[in-house]
């Protein structure tokens, strides 16, 4: 399973890739929004920082809702590094933009995903991804982890391509679970990647071997 870090922020991204766990990095208008980067040439700059640091994908959002706009923005955004996946919101539009996109062999994460049936269609319109947002489903009371399983087991039963890119992952509990669930990708911040680090028992047991070996080299 690969992990990706669900972030705008470069610092976080220089410390997951320092790291030597981070196969890449998914942004939304929020993200970006959220590390004070506006302006067309400012986004585009930011996403190219992004694709410097990080080795592996780095998905990009479309702003337009039109056909025809998100086919313009997509291009830009495709072209402004071989990184870059052209991410693009579940919708009717959003399906046409990605089977344009997929007869160009441009890749893309289709996004908003909530429902099987959402996963099916993109699939279909030859999504490199799609990203089902597990928090927000579990946010009212439906298990997000299991839409995970279900489009999993779809994309097995008809070989689509198209991979499960787990998103709205909130703990370190999550990402577990979507591994289990079969995810070919987990995104989230840092903290729950670094949660799954500790354990009493590895800090109580490293303790331990230390001192012993102190006892006999001091
Ligand atoms: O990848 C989608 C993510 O950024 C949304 O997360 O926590 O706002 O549901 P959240």
């Amino acid at each position: 399973m690969k992990f990706f870090l669900d972030t705008a922020n470069l610092d976080q991204i220089r410390e997951a890739q320092e790291l030597g766990i981070l196969d890449g990095v998914t942004t939304n208008p929020s993200l970006m929004a959220r590390e004070g980067i506006s302006g067309r040439n400012n986004i585009l700059q930011h996403y190219i920082d992004i694709c410097d640091i990080v080795i592996g994908d780095v998905s990009a959002e479309v702003i337009a809702t039109d056909l025809e706009g998100m086919i313009r923005e997509g291009k830009e955004l495709s072209g402004l590094h071989p990184q870059i996946v052209v991410k693009i919101p579940m919708t009717r539009e959003g399906i046409m933009a990605i089977k344009h996109f997929s007869r160009l062999e441009i890749r893309t994460n289709c996004t908003l995903i909530f429902s099987i049936g959402q996963a099916l269609l993109a699939a279909k319109a030859g999504a490199t991804y799609v990203s089902p947002f597990i928090g927000r489903l579990d946010d009212i009371s439906v298990d997000g982890v299991e839409l995970i399983r279900s489009i999993v087991q779809l994309y097995r039963t008809y070989r689509f391509d198209t991979q499960v890119l787990a998103a709205s992952v909130r703990h370190s509990m999550h990402i577990i679970q979507c591994a289990e669930a079969g995810a070919h990708v987990v995104t989230c911040p840092l903290k729950p990647i670094l949660g799954l680090i500790d354990h009493p028992l590895t800090t109580a047991g490293l303790e331990k071997f230390l001192a012993d070996h102190r006892k006999l080299n001091s």
